[in-house]
């Protein structure tokens, strides 16, 4: 059970990333990209791969959402509470429901709620850092 509980644990970080990508996938497309014909062939399959990520984000970010219920359900019942992992956890289902008001709510229009869930999504990366580095004490 200890294997198969820190395997779900890596499958959240990968996940995530998954999620994350959709500002990195953006910039390079604005940096790099954009200025590039648009006959181009690597431009245009640079597009569809960037339609996949962001077109996906919010499906990336509620499967990772099930891959963490199934971690804290495991580490519950055969390690430990994690207090790194719960802090990490809490941000994670806060930016879900953020990203749910922004998407469903404001209907993807960028305010304040963007600013927050961006941040969000930082502040993850460092508990995310924090809870593999101690082990997940
Ligand atoms: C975003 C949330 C989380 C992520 C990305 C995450 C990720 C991980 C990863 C990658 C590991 C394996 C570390 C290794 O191989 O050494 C791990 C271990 C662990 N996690 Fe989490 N975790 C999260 C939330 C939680 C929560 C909420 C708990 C609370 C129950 C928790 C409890 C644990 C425990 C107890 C371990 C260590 C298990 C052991 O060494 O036997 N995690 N976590
Ligand atoms: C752990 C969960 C999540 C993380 C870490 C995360 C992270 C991010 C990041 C870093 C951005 C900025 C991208 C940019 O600047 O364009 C972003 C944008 C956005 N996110 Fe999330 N997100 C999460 C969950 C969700 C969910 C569940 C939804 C919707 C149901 C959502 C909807 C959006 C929307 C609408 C944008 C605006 C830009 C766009 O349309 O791509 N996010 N998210």
């Amino acid at each position: 059970m200890r294997d198969s509980g820190n395997l779900f644990g890596w499958l959240i970080s990968l996940g995530f990333l998954l999620t994350l990508l959709n500002y990195p996938v953006k910039l390079v497309y604005r940096k790099f990209v954009a200025s590039k014909p648009r006959e181009s062939k690597f431009r245009g399959v640079y597009v569809k791969f960037q339609r996949f990520i962001v077109s996906n984000h919010r499906f990336f970010a509620f499967f990772t959402g099930l891959l963490l219920l199934a971690h804290v359900i495991i580490q519950l019942l055969y390690r430990w509470l994690s207090w790194t992992g719960l802090i990490a956890a809490a941000l994670m289902v806060a930016n879900l429901l953020i990203g749910s008001y922004g998407h469903y709510i404001k209907k993807k229009r960028p305010s304040a709620w963007l600013v927050i869930h961006r941040a969000a999504g930082l502040f993850l990366v460092a508990a995310i850092m924090a809870h593999v580095l101690t082990g997940g004490r």
